[in-house]
């Protein structure tokens, strides 16, 4: 295995880039790919087999790019596709699956809120972890149009701030201490979402632990060892989206894929 090759990492657009900084905070001599297929956002809306589909071709990108392992920094792809993607590539691939376990754990009113995508919250994966957790009473919210409007670029917008509402308040009034962000496109909506939930409600996102899982399968199969580690971004659409929620620092390319 070549250590300096980069860690490729995808999601159906900006969001991903949420778990990509938990990656690079951690691992910052790491070269990392970062592809956005914000053409065929949402993916939560879409059927499992396009969802595979798609999974595959954002694989084959990084591939062709010499990726040495794969992050799925996309909730909806993980729990749609990570099987068929593990069972028809040789290369290791990290998913992104919703918190519920430390929620369900640390949970003293045992009752504990999901936001996700149709995708996730209807995927066989997502329903096996939540059997797992019996006693915990888990309130599932699909978060309609929360990644158009990220998309868009409208996360401080009315509109956001009336969805969120319209998705937390139940939860809060049924008693949630826990709020689990299941699309990692959500922890961008996180200011917005603590000014609507009381203090005592936590909120938790799966990106550290997708970092520390990164480290962990390096340690494996080895860590970049030379210095050129400057991360590059490639996008479908428009890249100014994604230039924004990353800053003058980094520079997007878009390119057809
Ligand atoms: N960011 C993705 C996730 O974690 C997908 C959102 C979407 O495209 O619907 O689920």
């Amino acid at each position: 295995m070549d250590n300096n090759k980069p860690i490729g990492v995808f999601d159906s657009g900006i969001g991903g880039t949420s778990i990509w900084k938990e990656i690079h905070n951690l691992l910052p001599n790491e070269k990392t790919i970062y592809l956005a297929d914000s053409k065929n956002a949402p993916y939560g809306e879409k059927s499992r087999e396009e969802i595979i589909r798609l999974s595959m071709k954002n694989t084959d990108f990084l591939l062709d790019m010499n990726c040495k392992l794969i992050v799925v920094a996309c909730n909806t792809a993980t729990t749609n596709a990570i099987w068929e993607l593990r069972a028809k590539y040789d290369v290791p691939f990290i998913g992104i699956e919703p918190a519920i376990k430390p929620a369900a754990i640390n949970s003293k009113t045992q009752i504990i809120g999901i936001l996700a995508t149709k995708g996730t919250l209807n995927s066989e994966l997502f329903h096996k972890t939540t059997e797992m957790f019996q006693h915990i009473k888990i309130i599932e919210q699909i978060g309609y149009g929360l990644v158009e409007l990220i998309e868009n670029g409208q996360i401080d917008s009315a509109e956001m701030n009336q969805l969120l509402h319209s998705y937390l308040q139940p939860m809060i009034e049924a008693n949630i201490d826990f709020l689990v962000l299941g699309c990692s496109h959500y922890p961008y909506l996180i200011p917005q979402i603590r000014t609507i939930l009381p203090d005592h409600i936590q909120i938790i996102d799966s990106g550290l632990a997708v970092a520390r899982q990164t480290q962990n399968l390096l340690s494996q199969i080895g860590f970049n060892s030379d210095n050129n580690n400057q991360p590059i971004f490639y996008t479908n659409t428009n890249p100014k989206v994604l230039q924004n929620i990353l800053g003058d620092k980094y520079n997007v390319q878009e390119k057809d894929f």
